[in-house]
């Protein structure tokens, strides 16, 4: 059942061009010319005049819900706040009947989730579920929602749910944006062509596997390890970091690049590991300076970068190199690298990972 993988959270990891193909098939046209979320278009006006969105989630649904945050104020104009459900539902939170909350769960029962949502319905908003299994008590509760159909996720530390959870937020921003207007039909049409080569960029980052492999093996015993990015890469750095603590029960961290320098650079030595996520973007300049100063400190720094890049290949001390996107895109690309890298890093340390101690797959208790 496990198909030939050693465990479910690799199987998982490589079902990933599959499963996003499934999540876009019937929203996005084979020619790649229009995007419909059903969910969205049955209750266009809701989003169109929408004050507010408001993301609620937990873990690894919340990251994706700091994705959806960046992509929604990009592609919709529309102000996003993202929250822990387990904060919202117990700080009496300003909820208006032009709000629109997100909730976003792939098991669709996480209690806090499901809370918060109850708390958010009470107060008269519109309530919008992200879930992954079908018929789950979020989906049961929410006024509308996107199924992500990744298919059933095993493996405790979730993977495929999570790009699956990133792609129906870019679908469900570029279906808002259209409709509103505040995204150019220019990029619109370039996302949606872009959109559907991810699963092909997604394979060739898989067949890195191997080499992942052999650089787990040199970071197995650090104690602690920094994850930092910027912009889009930033929420990946969030998630990079928990994929290793759960399953490897090493000390991570994920970081805002700029924000080293407010702390945790004191951190830095020549036994700190650093993973960057350093693909291109609109500040990989300054993502360039961010690392030079953690070198001048011995720091030991993994960088993630596009195909063809030099500046930061020379700096870092180990890179892999993925793919060129859209930098919006970005994120569900860079994710990978960061799952192979967690799993090796477990395996080595035998570490039982689709079922790490403390963890459930379902946590249906506050
Ligand atoms: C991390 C992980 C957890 C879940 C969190 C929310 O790999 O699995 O952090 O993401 O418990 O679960 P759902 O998405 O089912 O609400």
């Amino acid at each position: 059942e496990r198909g030939g993988y050693d465990h479910f959270m690799l199987k998982e990891i490589f079902e990933q061009p599959e499963t996003l193909r499934s999540c876009m098939s019937g929203r996005i046209n084979v020619e790649g010319t229009n995007v419909a979320l059903s969910g969205i278009i049955d209750h266009i006006d809701k989003f169109k005049k929408a004050r507010r969105i408001l993301i609620i989630a937990c873990g690894t649904s919340w990251h994706a819900g700091l994705i959806g945050e960046y992509l929604i104020e990009e592609f919709c104009r529309i102000p996003v706040e993202v929250e822990y459900a387990s904060e919202f539902r117990y700080r009496n939170p300003v909820i208006e009947p032009d709000d629109i909350v997100i909730a976003i769960s792939q098991s669709g029962e996480t209690a806090d989730s499901l809370a918060a949502i109850e708390l958010a319905r009470k107060a008269g908003a519109f309530v919008y579920g992200v879930c992954n299994v079908v018929g789950a008590s979020i989906p049961r509760n929410t006024d509308s929602g996107s199924y992500t159909h990744c298919g059933p996720e095993i493996g405790v530390a979730s993977t495929k749910a999570f790009t699956a959870q990133v792609m129906v937020l870019t679908m469900m921003a570029l279906t808002i944006g259209k409709e509103k207007a505040t995204v150019t039909d220019e990029r619109y049409l370039h996302l949606l062509k872009e959109l559907q080569n991810i699963p092909d960029k997604i394979t060739s980052i898989l067949a890195l596997n191997d080499k992942i492999k052999e650089l787990s093996l040199i970071f197995t015993y650090a104690h602690n390890f920094i994850y930092l990015g910027r912009g889009y890469s930033y929420p990946i750095a969030l998630e990079g970091a928990l994929k290793l603590k759960e399953i490897s029960y090493i000390h991570a961290e994920g970081y805002p690049a700029a924000e080293m320098k407010h702390g945790p650079i004191a951190l830095i030595d020549n036994e700190m590991p650093i993973v960057a996520i350093a693909t291109n973007n609109a500040i990989y300049e300054k993502v360039v300076s961010n690392i030079q100063e953690i070198k001048a400190r011995k720091g030991k720094v993994i960088a993630i970068i596009n195909e063809g890049d030099k500046s930061i290949k020379a700096l870092a001390d180990y890179s892999i190199e993925i793919p060129i996107t859209d930098e919006c895109l970005d994120p569900i690309l860079s994710c990978i690298p960061l799952q192979l890298l967690a799993y090796h890093i477990a395996v080595n340390k035998n570490r039982d990972v689709d079922m790490p101690r403390n963890l459930a797959k379902s946590v249906t208790v506050e």
